[in-house]
């Protein structure tokens, strides 16, 4: 039997990967797009051009996909109500990918698209006729600002709180994915991803790479309190642990675990896995990176420091962001590894593969040979 696949952030960092992935199962899929935000399948010819793809490939997407304008923070999508109960009855499956990643955002926001966009979607899911099959991409970072230890793909706990609104908005989704399942019966794979990147240059027409987000606030900060010329390298003191690592896994791979994981049975209920790397990369990695965008000078510090300067105080604005330099817990993947094997490992992300992707153009590594990983070449 044909599954009738729909996707919600197709448009998105880790969207594009996604729909990239399920092109390679299915002739033909609905995106879910964002109203009001540009043409979806512009945008996506645009991806699947600079990446390499084949011609014919690329020639063919208008037939195989159908874009339905939609808005996730409104009720039924912002679809009219025959519009929506048509479109619950045409799909197999939903991805929801959608949803706003903005670490700087203030709950209210947050909680419109990422919770209300979660609670729209299964509404789509639950008045499907074929009843359609929910895949809910979280985050691993649910697991707030518990910053040692293990987290574990059961877990789903607010005891040690938040470190952003963003994580608070991904937990409160968990919970109304989980009650959804309880309540009719329903089989949901969450997948929680680390810190997604990638190695593709940087271009105005591709999603922006997550981490792009530091360097600008670590920018406009220098800016703001006129750092003097690029030349300077300022000090900045701020809360982190020497022994502190973090999470990031190749968005390619990511979304090719994540297709894979869906192509098991599953339980019936909520069956939640963790997606990412088997080592951590190091905060004095990061670090690095970060000094190597910008011309400022990083102390990790174990607390903060009294006398702050100017620019280490409007950093302190961003505390949401800065506190991943202290985290040191580890993210527990044993169920993706018992169904997926070794196979689920990833290539190591090391600096040089971090800064191919995020380093302004003419600025490449000496001596780095390695080709970027596109979409294509990775498939
Ligand atoms: N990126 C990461 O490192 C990371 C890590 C862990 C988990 N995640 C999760 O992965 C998912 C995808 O993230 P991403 O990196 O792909 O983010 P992204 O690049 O910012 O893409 C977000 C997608 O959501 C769409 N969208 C936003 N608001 C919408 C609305 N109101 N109605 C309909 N569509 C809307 C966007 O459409 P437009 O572009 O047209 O606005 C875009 O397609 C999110 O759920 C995020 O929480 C991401």
């Amino acid at each position: 039997m044909v599954v009738h696949v729909a996707l919600t952030g197709a448009t998105g960092f880790l969207g594009l990967r996604l729909l990239h992935r399920l092109l390679g199962t299915h002739r033909s899929l609905t995106v879910l797009a964002h109203a009001g935000s540009g043409n979806a399948l512009h945008r996506i010819t645009r991806f699947f051009e600079l990446t390499g793809a084949p011609e014919a490939f690329v020639a063919g997407l208008p037939d195989r996909l159908r874009v339905v304008e939609t808005d996730l923070a409104r009720p039924r999508l912002g679809l009219s109500e025959r519009a929506f109960q048509r479109l619950a009855d045409d799909i197999g499956a939903i991805w929801h990918s959608a949803g706003s990643i903005n670490l700087e955002g203030d709950l209210p926001e947050l909680r419109r698209t990422n919770v209300e966009g979660a609670r729209h979607v299964l509404e789509l899911a639950a008045a499907g006729r074929r009843r359609p099959t929910v895949h809910h991409v979280s985050t691993a970072f649910v697991a707030g600002s518990r910053r040692e230890g293990v987290a574990y793909e059961d877990e789903l706990d607010v005891t040690s709180g938040f470190e952003n609104a963003y994580e608070r908005s991904k937990y409160e989704a968990e919970l109304l994915v989980r009650a959804w399942s309880r309540e009719h019966g329903r089989p949901v794979l969450v997948l929680r991803p680390s810190i997604l990147v990638t190695d593709l240059p940087p271009h105005p027409e591709l999603p922006s790479h997550p981490l792009l987000v530091i360097e600008r606030i670590l920018r406009d900060a220098r800016r703001a309190v006129g750092s003097g010329s690029p030349a300077d390298r300022p000090r900045v003191r701020t809360v982190g642990h020497p022994h502190g690592r973090l999470n990031l896994l190749q968005v390619e791979h990511a979304a090719e675990v994540m297709v894979r994981l869906a192509g098991r049975t599953p339980s019936g209920g909520v069956d939640t896995y963790h997606i990412v790397h088997d080592r951590d990369v190091p905060v004095p990695t990061v670090v690095t990176l970060l000094e190597r965008l910008i011309p400022l000078s990083i102390d990790l510090v174990a607390t903060k420091p009294e006398a702050p300067s100017a620019l280490e105080a409007l950093l302190d604005f961003y505390p949401g962001m800065t506190a991943y330099l202290a985290h040191r817990r580890r993210f527990d993947d044993t169920r993706v590894r018992s169904l997926l094997g070794p196979s689920a490992a990833s290539a190591p992300v090391d600096l040089d593969y971090l800064w191919s992707g995020l380093a302004p153009p003419g600025r490449a590594l000496a001596g780095s040979q390695d080709a970027p990983t596109t979409a294509f070449s990775s498939a």
